[in-house]
């Protein structure tokens, strides 16, 4: 029988990847938007129904969960995701899902691990307590984080800002991250499995920047800024104090080089190797 698969966060950076390929795929993706206005792009996609959803809201959580057999979960970084996994995790276990994929991030295992971890880690737990199937996915930073933080200032002023210094970066294109995704969820042969998944390299933001330059065909800076500019910023965009705090420690792991670990898993799990930033760069000189 055909599968119904959910997929929550489907308008952000690593959902609507997830349904763009399923939608290539021999299923059903209900895709969870939150808003519906930025759910437009996915109505077009083959064999997939779009379902309003509000992570706090049971009634909703209900609609979204209904006649579902598999469901990638996808949290935001906001102040209440842990309460949103727990809503999530309980709807599912309820509703009879049969497998779940969990979109955590790199590190979660690490003890005692910085707070963006150890957030990740409380949510996988959630999942693994809750008796049914899952495969956890355990991304780098995101590639596409560039085209979502920097692009403004990079096509305004040629310069992208970061308190990070030299530190290398293993990040993965998002493209990379669905992909693994979708062969957990259609081959069935991952469950219990977590997955760490990074690009084929570590790069620096100076080499991030001379590969964008050559992409993009001009200058393009990278300049390194204190911490504090980069926290009154995100307070100036009503960034909450803990997310500013937990994003600044994720920045200063940057800095150590404490983030460059490289692994073959989405080799190992697709067969394919991953993009590499240059392709990247290219396939989105547009954005910069
Ligand atoms: N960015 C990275 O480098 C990175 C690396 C590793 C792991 N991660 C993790 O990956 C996850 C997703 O990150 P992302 O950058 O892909 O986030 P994102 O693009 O902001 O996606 C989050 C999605 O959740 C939706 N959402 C927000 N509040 C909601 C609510 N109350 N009810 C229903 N849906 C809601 C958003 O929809 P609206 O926009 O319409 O609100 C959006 O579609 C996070 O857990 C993050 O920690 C991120």
């Amino acid at each position: 029988m055909r599968q119904t698969i959910l997929v929550t966060g489907a308008t952000g950076t690593v959902g609507h990847e997830i349904v763009k390929q399923l939608a290539m795929q021999d299923v059903t993706v209900r895709a969870g938007v939150h808003s519906v206005i930025k759910g437009e792009n996915l109505k077009r996609l083959p064999g997939v129904e779009i379902v309003e959803v509000d992570f706090n809201d049971p009634d909703s959580l209900h609609a979204a969960f209904t006649n579902i057999d598999q469901m990638v979960l996808i949290t935001p970084l906001s102040e209440d995701q842990l309460q949103m996994a727990r809503n999530l995790v309980e709807e599912a276990k309820k509703q009879g899902v049969k497998y779940i994929v969990r979109l955590s991030a790199l590190g979660a295992g690490a003890e005692p691990g910085i707070q963006l971890e150890r957030w990740h880690r409380e949510m996988e737990r959630y999942v693994e307590e809750s008796g049914i199937p899952y495969t956890i996915l355990r991304p780098a930073g995101f590639m596409q984080n560039l085209v979502t933080y920097s692009a403004a200032s990079i096509k305004r002023e040629s310069k992208f800002y970061m308190p990070v210094g030299e530190g290398k970066v293993s990040y993965i294109d998002t493209r990379d991250i669905a992909s693994v995704a979708v062969e957990v969820l259609l081959s069935g042969e991952h469950q219990g499995k977590v997955y760490e998944l990074t690009g084929p390299e570590a790069l620096s933001h100076q080499e991030i920047a001379e590969v964008l330059g050559e992409a993009t065909g001009k200058q393009i800076d990278f300049v390194d800024v204190p911490e504090e500019t980069v926290r009154q910023a995100m307070l100036a965009h009503h960034t909450p104090v803990p997310i500013a705090d937990a994003i600044l420690e994720l920045y200063a792991t940057y800095k150590a080089g404490k983030s460059a670990n490289v692994t073959d898993t989405v080799q190992e799990v697709t067969g394919r190797p991953p993009h590499s930033f240059r392709q990247f760069a290219n396939d989105y000189q547009e954005c910069f």
